[in-house]
């Protein structure tokens, strides 16, 4: 259901490995339970069991493309009936580190047409209010994998893999989206995220969390 029946607001987190996706969601959770608003944070690929046979498949060898998406799209499914839909039905602000602009990316720099997959996607997930798309140079997010320990990556974080993936992050096209330059300091970049968000119509219709009973 790609409409906007619902209360709350969704925020996506995407990019490549090494843009600072994570510490961005983290830092605008922060900042948004500051304001006493009711968030909820999630990520892709899930912990279901989709979500793990994925992983798997990042350090074993990786799935054919119409079975890898096959995946990511189950994975989905269950991840917007159990968890997104509920949480943006009850209005809470949804922040989820990366959505179906991965599929598009990653599975699109596989062969298949990132265009179809948005659409397959737009059938049945709820569109995000802002999709936070965060760019560095390939080599530049590769240096931090490195730096924090991670290794070369998985199999999905392959160097000429990823200059694809960065490519159609680039051509993608949808309202939504929100470009960053990662590559400028972190504080810069979190200041120009929340304007964004802030910035969005919706925004301000946004439930405070509920408070406790007091018994
Ligand atoms: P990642 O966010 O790196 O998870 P973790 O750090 O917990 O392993 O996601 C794992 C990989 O999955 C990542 O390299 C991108 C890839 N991916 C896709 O190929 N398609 C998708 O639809 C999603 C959500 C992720």
């Amino acid at each position: 259901m790609s409409d906007d029946r619902h209360n709350g607001f969704l925020v996506v987190f995407e990019g490549i490995d090494g843009t600072g996706k994570s510490t961005h969601l983290r830092l605008l959770a922060e900042h948004l339970e500051g304001l006493g608003l009711d968030v909820v944070r999630s990520r892709e690929p899930t912990q279901g069991p989709h979500g793990l046979r994925l992983r798997e498949s990042a350090r074993h060898g990786r799935l054919p493309p119409h079975e890898e998406l096959a995946l990511f799209l189950a994975d989905r499914r269950q991840h917007v009936a159990e968890i997104l839909q509920p949480a943006l039905a009850a209005g809470a602000a949804v922040l989820v580190d990366r959505y179906y602009l991965s599929t598009a990316a990653y599975q699109g720099a596989r062969g298949l047409d990132p265009e179809e997959i948005l659409r397959a996607n737009e059938a049945f997930a709820p569109a995000p209010d802002v999709a936070v798309l965060i760019a560095v140079p390939v080599g530049e997010g590769r240096r931090r994998i490195h730096h924090r320990g991670d290794g070369e990556g998985d199999l999905f974080e392959r160097e000429e893999e990823l200059r694809r993936v960065a490519d159609v992050f680039a051509r993608l096209d949808r309202p939504y989206i929100a470009r960053f330059d990662g590559d400028q300091p972190v504080d810069d970049v979190q200041r120009a995220i929340r304007a964004r968000v802030e910035a969005h119509p919706r925004f301000s219709e946004l439930r405070a969390r509920p408070v406790p009973p007091p018994w």
